[in-house]
């Protein structure tokens, strides 16, 4: 009986021992499958996560856009309404030293350049600088010339200025305390600081946000950005109106603000 049943038990023992590395194999491949895909499912998010940052800080091609930057006849009106407004709000006179911080292909630049003495482009797009060395050359201007630098890079701004202005770079740029700080450093006494850039537009101005850091700008909080970093007679006005189409065949209206502060 003993026998029979000790026949019985050891294959049945036998038949687990075989058995257990089998179970163990199918629960630990299913739980490395499980775990396989749950960590390709964390690490897709994490690429979609940064996919998705490294577009929203990524910064635009601006030398792909600048030899077609001119053909958009809502970028050139806008530069001659926002020099209009900087006309109308600065007593522009032919002894001063200019400054326009992104100028791109000189839209802005040009409007004043007639208006005083020197003026300086300033640009982190060798292409929108090279548009602009072009029509500079070809109209034979020798009070313009142009600089590269890209301030989020860590470039620095030298010189004295009596006016320094700026549309629509604004909201390109990353932070901007760092910035105001640097055009403190470079107004002379009694300079005017001019900022032309985007009302506050819920992120609906730019069909493509690559490069946009900011979806416009409040204006109150600008201008104690202006005063915390020095500047007096701080005043905004609204220098232009925008209608716009989106991508998605909607039209839309923007404002653009100048803001002006001066270093006393
Ligand atoms: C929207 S465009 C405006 C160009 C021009 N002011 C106009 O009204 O046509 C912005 C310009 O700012 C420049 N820009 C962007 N980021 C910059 C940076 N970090 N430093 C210097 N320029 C920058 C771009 O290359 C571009 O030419």
């Amino acid at each position: 009986m003993s026998c029979h049943s000790h026949n019985k038990v050891l294959p049945l023992k036998k038949f687990i021992s075989l058995l257990t590395p089998v179970v163990n194999a199918l629960v630990n491949n299913t739980n490395s499958t499980y775990v396989n895909r749950h960590q390709k499912n964390q690490q897709k998010c994490i690429i979609t996560r940064q996919e998705k940052m490294t577009l929203k800080t990524e910064k635009r091609d601006f030398d792909k856009a600048a030899g077609s930057w001119d053909e958009m006849p809502l970028r050139v009106k806008l530069a001659e309404d926002v020099a209009n407004t900087i006309v109308s709000k600065v007593a522009i006179s032919q002894d001063m030293t200019a400054l326009d911080f992104g100028c791109g292909t000189g839209l802005l630049t040009l409007q004043l350049q007639p208006l005083v003495k020197s003026i300086t482009g300033v640009d982190s797009s060798q292409g929108m600088l090279d548009i602009f060395n072009a029509k500079i050359a070809t109209a034979n201007i020798n009070n313009a010339d142009t600089l590269f630098l890209d301030i989020d890079k860590g470039g620095i701004l030298t010189g004295q200025y009596n006016l320094i202005v700026s549309g629509m770079t604004l909201h390109h740029i990353k932070e901007i305390a760092p910035l105001l700080a640097q055009f403190y450093t470079v107004l002379a006494p009694g300079g005017t600081l001019c900022l032309a850039d985007l009302d506050l537009d819920d992120g609906q101005f730019h069909d493509d946000s690559t490069g946009v850091f900011h979806n416009g700008f409040d204006r109150a909080s600008l201008h104690r950005s202006f005063t915390d970093a020095g500047f007096v007679g701080v005043q905004d006005v609204t220098a232009a109106k925008i209608e716009k189409q989106g991508s998605d065949g909607q039209t839309r209206k923007f404002s653009v603000f100048l803001i002006t502060g001066r270093k006393e």
